[in-house]
């Protein structure tokens, strides 16, 4: 897989530094180096909806009770096999799926034709590079994606999807936060990590799959993702944590 195609850098004021084809620092995160091994392998990805099928509608709900309508525009940033877009697409006007890996979109893709949506645009690109055009957003989703971000660039992605959307406008963000104190971590952890000892007969993830997120992945503590989220322009309307302390689901608000 060759490094992903780079767009410019975000000022201070959200306009963007030069044009789309502008050169790309050798400084620049490689997005799809960090996007996580399975997700770029075919095996994997085509067992994703079996693996990890969870209600999108609910989701949609809660979207449109946070005030969007048939006229609102999405988009689904680390989109997947496209789960959330496709429960989206029959209730709102426009939704942009985005990913950087082109092994999820090629799933994504087939199931928009299958589905006949006409509203659905599918874009390769990741939280930093992705650019959007025309209307801004009512709407970012993300689900389990940003933690393939170092914190660094977690930052510099909340700015880029800050300047997509418009203001009033919602990130809803869920992804694997730590809400622990450091001196918690093991036990926390190891709790977790044993959740799937002999998980057979009711996940298809295991053990190995948790180990491998914790080791070679960006998942945060919550203060520290909470003051980016107020930095980069975001107050929290909502903020759940798991009991384990594991998961966080937020509702963002752009001032
Ligand atoms: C665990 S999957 C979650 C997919 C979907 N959001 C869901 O909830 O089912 C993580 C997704 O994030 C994508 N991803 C990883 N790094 C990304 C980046 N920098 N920009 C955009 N997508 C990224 C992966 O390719 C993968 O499709």
């Amino acid at each position: 897989m060759g490094r992903m195609p780079c767009g410019p850098l975000l000022r201070d004021d959200g306009t963007v530094s030069s044009s789309p084809n502008a050169h790309v620092p050798s400084w620049m995160l490689d997005e799809l180096a960090a996007a996580g091994r399975e997700n770029l392998d075919a095996v994997h990805v085509s067992r994703y909806d079996e693996k990890e099928p969870w209600p999108a509608e609910e989701e949609v709900r809660l979207a449109e009770g946070l005030g969007l309508s048939p006229d609102s525009v999405v988009v689904d940033l680390g989109a997947g096999t496209g789960q959330f877009a496709l429960a989206a697409a029959p209730r709102f006007r426009r939704v942009v799926a985005v990913d950087v890996s082109e092994v999820m979109l090629e799933v994504l893709r087939r199931k928009v034709d299958q589905a006949r949506h006409d509203n659905v645009e599918v874009e390769l690109g990741g939280f930093l590079t992705y650019r959007h055009r025309r209307d801004a957003a009512d709407l970012v989703y993300s689900r389990y994606a940003l933690h393939h971000l170092p914190d660094f660039w977690k930052a510099l992605a909340l700015r880029n999807i800050h300047s997509m959307l418009r203001p009033g406008g919602v990130l809803r963000l869920w992804d694997i936060v730590y809400s622990f104190e450091p001196a918690a971590a093991e036990e926390r952890l190891e709790a977790w990590c044993s959740t799937l000892d002999d998980a057979s007969g009711f996940s298809e993830w295991v053990r190995a799959d948790i180990e491998e997120h914790i080791r070679d992945e960006h998942s945060t503590f919550s203060w520290v993702l909470e003051p980016m989220l107020a930095r980069a322009g975001f107050a929290v309307e909502e903020a759940e944590y798991s009991e384990d302390r594991i998961f966080a689901k937020y509702v963002l608000r752009r001032a």
